[in-house]
């Protein structure tokens, strides 16, 4: 992002901060920035393969904790699983039993025992029949304890997501907390799942087979077990190796992933850029990347398999010879070989089973680690408990010890309630708010909006005219002074409230996927349908809603991409209408809609506007003059306030803003007569047309 930045400085000109960003910086960006920024971009989606916990005991260990409100059902898991796994590994001895019986029979002359047999075989028929039916169970109860575990989990994300402060969102990428509310549930899901009926499974084989072997032969069981060390070395050397190269080819995935994303949702920048050719170029490195670091992980993993299989076989020559003799000698029975022959060749599966599980435990612990650290964040304070910098305002006394990051003694805001009907009225009384400690950005802001006055606040790119609403809306705790709704600090209040008072129409629209209908009474759910249209009516929805061939019924695909930007400024503008709340705050919200739609917007809102307090941010003077207020902010700080005529009389910031917009010595307001005339004709404002439209002094029309 650092080229990004540099960029920005490069084009826009410091003291002139009005200069229009992206528009002037892309064509200036060179191939190198372009490739940098690129790469930057695909790195974060490299980063989202397969990782490691940072600390894994600890993460590991919080996650068993989280099987506590389990215990029961964890230990009849466990208890099953013993059953299960006793019953299988018993099995082949008795199996060798039945084998002694055949061979003794055969031996002696005296015939088989068939009854006997039969018995034996019932026997071991029955054992595997009764383990698989506590295999069963064992899963079954372990499935429904991780779903509930998982359930709680994303319970407890989402209740947690709702208190954190926005600022926790301004840092951290919108993708990487996606990814910890969804993959990394998922992945913990899959590892407690599997991983963990599979370790209990292939721990218990083990032991239980290590047992029946020494019982059988102690000298036969060394011997099998002589195996194992080498087997050990042998993954442990090719499997760190093959390990390294598989991270490799996750990390590879994840870039070709970035990339292949990159290039179809920026399609559109790639080619006004014309850089089909290095995106290209890029695709094909990054593939030859892929297969290299596939090919390589694929040719060492794929050794470990065969040379496991040429210890495990001569782990069974040594049986066999040995074995044998033992037979000879008349300490052993041919059964009893067999029997443990068929134990060396089980030995190896779970063995196997938990090489390759603890990896997914171990992706499974870091992901859970990654949703810890979500769950831990700092959250907002809750309402009526915050505690601010004494500032010293009033008299309330100072609590114990500083806030953090402050010097000053710390004081509780008492709770308090709005006594309804809210009024309107806001106070800034000498606000001090940065977004980041070490750059200040208001420093001591006062200013009163009265019940019904229309504020409109102007200036250049930056300014803090949408911090300035975000505050009131509380989205951000201030740092120093203090805000209030009627008289009470907005602390004071329960965030819910303060928000439930004012209508919001963001600088961008944001459209949920649903129909137009929906979208608008999301404002208010319980509007009718008639309320519903008469606010569509109101701002000029309504007119472009009968074009569209399903109505009210269109659905809004991919945030609102089949209506135009302005059609969906004006549906976020019905939503704040249908709303009706105490006071509006509109940010840009009709920059994308042509100047005679607008100043129809400008005259409905104007007729919503008549009993609550808004506040208006435009760019576009033209659309403010005739605002009670209009507040001149520059740096975080309001440079000038006042109405139209006597901002312009006082030929300081406004003036000068107001006249650069014209720079071409075109009046505003002879384009606005030409624009009201023309609508005039068209009998839609007539009201426009009749106003008599102020002109700055001694400046002739065009
Ligand atoms: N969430 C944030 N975290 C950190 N800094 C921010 C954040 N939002 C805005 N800023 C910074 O605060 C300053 C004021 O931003 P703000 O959005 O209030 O400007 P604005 O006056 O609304 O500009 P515009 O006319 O472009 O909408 C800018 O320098 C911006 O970089
Ligand atoms: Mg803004």
């Amino acid at each position: 992002m650092s080229a990004a930045k540099k960029q920005g400085e490069n084009v826009t000109d410091p003291a002139d901060g009005a200069t229009p960003r992206s528009g002037a910086a892309a064509p200036d960006l060179t191939e190198a920035e372009i490739l940098e920024m690129q790469d930057s971009m695909s790195g974060e989606w490299g980063e989202s393969a397969p990782r490691k916990a940072k600390a894994f005991w600890p993460s590991a260990l919080r996650l068993a904790g989280t099987f506590g409100d389990h215990k029961l059902s964890l230990g009849i898991v466990l208890a099953f699983g013993i059953i299960s796994t006793a019953l299988t590994v018993w099995a082949p001895s008795i199996l060798g039993d039945a084998m002694d019986v055949i061979f003794d029979g055969v031996l002696t002359g005296d015939g088989v025992d068939f009854p006997a047999l039969g018995r034996l075989l019932l026997v071991v028929l029955g054992m595997y029949l009764v383990a698989a039916l506590f295999d069963w169970l064992q899963g079954r109860l372990l499935n429904d304890v991780v779903m509930r575990i998982v359930y709680r989990l994303r319970e407890k994300i989402e209740a947690k997501v709702n208190r954190l402060p926005l600022s926790y969102f301004d840092t951290r990428q919108r993708g990487d907390l996606l990814s910890r509310t969804t993959n990394d549930v998922d992945n913990v899901q899959t590892a407690l799942q599997q991983a963990f009926a599979s370790l209990v499974y292939a721990v218990l084989t083990i032991v239980g087979i290590t047992a029946m072997m020494f019982y059988l032969s102690w000298q036969l069981a060394v011997i099998a077990l002589v195996a194992l060390p080498i087997s050990g070395v042998v993954i442990g050397i090719i499997g760190s190796k093959s390990q390294k190269l598989f991270t490799a080819q996750w990390r590879n995935t994840g870039r070709l992933n970035g990339h292949v994303e990159e290039s179809f949702t920026g399609h559109d920048l790639v080619t006004v850029f014309d850089r089909q050719d290095s995106m290209l170029e890029q695709f094909d490195t990054r593939n030859e990347e892929l297969y290299e670091a596939s090919f390589k992980a694929q040719f060492y993993s794929g050794m470990i398999m065969p040379i496991m299989q040429w210890v495990t076989y001569l782990g069974y020559v040594g049986i066999a010879v040995v074995g044998g003799l033992r037979i000879a000698s008349g300490q052993l029975s041919l059964g009893q070989v067999v029997a443990f022959i068929q134990y060396s060749r089980e030995f190896n599966a779970p063995l196997g089973e938990v090489a390759g599980m603890a990896n997914m435990l171990i992706s499974g612990v870091a992901s859970a680690e990654r949703i810890f650290e979500l769950l831990d964040a700092e959250e907002q304070e809750a309402d009526g408990e915050i505690t601010v910098p004494d500032t010293a305002l009033d008299g309330t006394p100072a609590l114990d010890g500083p806030v953090a990051g402050s010097a000053l003694p710390r004081r509780r805001i008492e709770r308090a309630e709005l006594t309804a009907p809210t009024r309107g009225r806001i106070e800034f009384d000498h606000v001090a708010f940065s977004y980041t400690a070490d750059k200040p950005l208001i420093t001591d802001l006062t200013l009163v909006a009265e019940p019904g006055q229309t504020i409109a606040i102007v200036g250049p790119t930056g300014a803090g005219k949408t911090t300035l609403v975000n505050l009131i809306m509380r989205f951000y705790e201030i740092d120093g002074g203090e805000i209030r709704l009627d008289g009470v600090d907005i602390r004071a209040l329960d965030r819910g409230a303060v928000r439930s008072q004012v209508g919001m129409v963001l600088q961008d629209a944001v459209l949920f996927g649903g129909t137009i209908r929906e979208n608008i009474r999301y404002g208010r759910l319980d509007a009718s349908d008639d309320e519903v249209i008469a606010a569509a009516t109101a701002t000029f929805v309504d007119r472009f809603v009968h074009t569209l061939p399903e109505g009210y019924d269109t659905v809004i695909e991919d945030e609102g991409a089949n209506i135009s930007a302005g059609e969906r400024q004006l549906i976020t503008i019905a939503r704040a209408f249908l709303a009706n709340p105490a006071l509006l705050i509109l940010d840009e919200a009709t920059s994308s809609v042509d100047t005679r739609t607008e100043v129809l917007v400008q005259e409905a809102m104007a007729a919503l506007r008549t009993d609550r307090t808004s506040f208006v941010i435009a760019h576009r003077l033209s659309t403010i003059r005739d605002a009670d207020v209009i507040l001149v902010m520059e740096h975080g700080d309001i440079v000038e306030q006042g109405d139209h005529d006597a901002l312009l009389e006082a030929e300081g910031a406004y003036h000068r803003l107001y006249w650069s917009q014209f720079a071409g010595g075109v009046d505003p307001d002879a384009e606005d007569a030409v624009l009201a005339g023309s609508a005039a004709v068209t009998g839609e404002v007539a009201a426009v047309a009749g106003e008599a439209p102020d002109t700055p002094d001694g400046l002739a029309h065009a």
